[in-house]
């Protein structure tokens, strides 16, 4: 079949990667895609948000089956209006996209199905916000509603970051997204990446993952869409996998079809690791970024018949097939990133730094211009590789970066930190 890919980060390349090894797969199109991609698909320029454009691509290319990378495309409604044109697809309705869509709806959610996460209020004006504030103890964390790019999160150490979090929300900093505000209890814990394909009906762990959202080592500095990742992630003992997919996924799954908004796709928990087990810190309706990377070289199995099944509603008859090594990725990010990246600086180097052992260089923020491959976005490149351990994996990622000449690029030099200190290899 002729597949439609939509996006244009390191989740997409590395989904693209793994795509190209199946033989199901006839042409590989990815809108807009990047210079990795480009190099094992046909990529182009399409507005997503202009649904009958994609539509009509769609049956100008003879697309029969679109997989739907980002959460704004989701949240949009694209996965609607390719299901009213008939056009099978991998991501779930702008209905059940709300789980990412609305944090105060996951949270009502959790409340009404029993579902383990942290205590919260919802609120739509500052001054009810405030009052509450002054009743609940520090640290206490500050949500934007809606999607805010990963930006409208506060975790308030002081009175005084918690008003301003709250006046931050509701000047309208984060645009409709914040026209209503979560106010949560803090989670202590260590957090994990828990991915389940769930087809509307069954559920299907994938492999389990820990991300790096600060900038900086030692998990210091602002939050990030993710510096760097790693698979599997061994605070998930299979007790805890057990139990993530006992009281967290399958519980939501039964309660999204129950409301007759049934989920089909990727549901991503981020989980806290509390002594009270695991808690559920928020929902996305797609893969991460980049725990895709790391998730995809050690995927061994068909990727997109496990997509193709989730559509069809019969994970059930699907299982999936890990290697037993870990992987692990760096981002690579431009200079100013996670504020305004610095565009259209050259990398070189790639070439040698992909020869190194078991190593996969996934493009994020990449175009080419002529023969020269240059920097164009935040997060740039993702260096991925295997290992018998995180120790091996990191040393192998790490040689490859050493290859890289890209003097207005940095990553943190730590990534796979925790697991080491847990086992050193
Ligand atoms: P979110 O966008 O909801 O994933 O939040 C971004 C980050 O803020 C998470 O990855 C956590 O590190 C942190 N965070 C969010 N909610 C909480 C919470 N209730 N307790 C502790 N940390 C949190
Ligand atoms: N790595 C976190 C995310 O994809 O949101």
């Amino acid at each position: 079949m002729n597949v439609l890919l939509i996006g244009s980060g390191g989740r997409e390349h590395a989904l693209a990667w793994a795509l190209t090894a199946s033989p199901l797969l006839n042409e590989l199109y990815c809108a807009p895609g990047n210079a990795g991609i480009a190099e094992i698909a046909t990529c182009f320029a399409l507005d997503v948000s202009d649904h009958s454009a994609v539509i009509a691509y769609c049956a100008t290319q003879n697309i029969g089956f679109v997989i739907i990378g980002p959460e704004a495309p989701l949240v949009a409604g694209l996965g609607d209006a390719l299901t009213v044109a008939g056009i099978k697809h991998f991501g779930p309705s702008k209905a059940a996209a709300q789980l990412e869509g609305s944090k105060g709806f996951t949270k009502d959610l959790c409340r009404d199905f029993d579902i383990p996460t942290a205590a919260y209020a919802r609120f739509s004006d500052a001054a009810s916000a405030k009052a509450y504030l002054a009743r609940q103890t520090l640290p206490i964390v500050i949500k934007a509603d809606g999607l805010a790019a990963g930006k409208g999160v506060t975790i308030a150490e002081t009175a005084h970051d918690a008003t301003a979090a709250v006046d931050a929300c509701f000047s309208g900093q984060f645009g409709a997204a914040g026209a209503e505000v979560v106010i949560e209890e803090f989670l202590p814990g260590e957090e994990a990446s828990f991915f389940a394909l769930c087809d509307g009906t069954h559920t299907l762990a994938l492999a389990t993952a820990q991300d790096h959202k600060r900038l900086s080592d030692g998990d210091t500095g602002p939050n990030t869409g993710g510096m760097g990742a790693y698979s599997p992630a061994p605070v998930m003992t299979p007790d805890l996998v057990e139990r993530t997919m006992a009281k967290i996924i399958r519980p939501t799954v039964a309660a999204m079809a129950q409301r007759g908004t049934p989920f089909k796709g990727v549901l991503f928990a981020g989980l806290m690791i509390t002594t009270d087990g695991p808690k559920l810190i928020e929902y996305n309706v797609r893969f991460g970024d980049p725990e895709t990377q790391v998730l995809m070289l050690r995927l061994k199995s068909d990727l997109l018949a496990a997509l193709v099944a989730t559509a069809d509603g019969v994970l059930d008859r699907f299982d999936l097939r890990w290697s037993t090594d870990v992987a692990l990725t760096v981002v690579m990010a431009a200079d100013g990133y996670p504020g305004t990246p610095l565009k259209g600086t050259e990398i070189k180097g790639l070439d040698a730094a992909k020869r190194i052992d078991s190593v996969e260089i996934f493009h994020a923020g990449t175009r080419r211009d002529g023969s020269r491959l240059l920097a164009d976005g935040g997060r740039v490149l993702n260096v991925t590789a295997l290992g018998k351990s995180v120790a091996e994996a990191q040393a192998h990622a790490y040689a490859a970066i050493s290859l890289i000449d890209w003097p207005e690029g940095f990553c943190r030099k730590d990534i796979g930190w925790r697991a080491i200190l847990r086992d050193p290899g």
